[in-house]
């Protein structure tokens, strides 16, 4: 049988996936290569639609070429940074939004998500979601702008109102190579 909790951003989207349905809107807050996209689009389908922010051009290339290859034509993607979702989503409309922090893989490892541009994203991002949405966020703390990115982010995740919020955070802890971590916020 194979072993989810060691592949902890196919977790992380395993999860996701159960809080959307065909028709739903969803954010690709790092679209990246376009991995997440993809699945985010096929889970949505043809009635739906997904919103892929990313600021870097080779990002955007990339999972252009990707949805292509795959015939995906529900995406509507942004050069932009993910803290002006608002301007495209309205409140409380989406299912999920999703960030799978740092850098591109294959990519100039300096143009990374950064700590105060994260913690604004996810306050829009909670704006964003719908009740009975989710943000799921996948964090590296491998390297140093993340490792100060995931402490900002779980400060900010544990004071977030439990009337209005279940956060929920996972982490590999006996493993010493930093593999991913995974904060799930669910709006009530
Ligand atoms: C780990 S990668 C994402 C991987 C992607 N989910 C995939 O499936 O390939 C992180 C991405 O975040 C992007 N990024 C960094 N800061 C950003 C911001 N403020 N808004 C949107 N994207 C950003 C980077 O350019 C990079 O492509």
């Amino acid at each position: 049988m194979s072993n989810l909790i060691t592949r902890t951003t196919e977790l992380a989207m395993s999860v996701t996936l159960t809080y959307i349905k065909p028709g739903d809107t969803v954010i690709d807050a790092t679209c990246g290569t376009g991995q997440d996209t993809v699945v985010l689009a096929r889970a949505v389908g043809n009635e739906g639609s997904v919103y892929a922010f990313d600021i870097q051009k080779s990002a955007h290339l990339l999972t252009e070429a990707r949805l292509k290859s795959h015939g995906i034509t529900n995406v509507h993607l942004k050069m932009q940074s993910f803290v002006s979702m608002s301007d495209h989503i309205p409140e409380r409309s989406a299912a999920a939004v999703v960030f799978n922090l740092g850098y591109l893989p294959g990519g100039d490892h300096s143009i990374t998500t950064t700590a105060d541009t994260t913690l604004e994203g996810l306050e829009a991002a909670l704006r964003t979601i719908r009740p009975g949405g989710i943000v799921t966020v996948v964090m590296y703390d491998g390297h140093e702008e993340g490792a100060e990115e995931k402490k900002a982010i779980l400060e900010w995740a544990e004071d977030l109102d439990q009337s209005r919020y279940h956060v929920a955070y996972v982490s590999l802890l006996n493993q010493k190579k930093h593999p991913p971590e995974i904060l799930w916020i669910t709006k009530k």
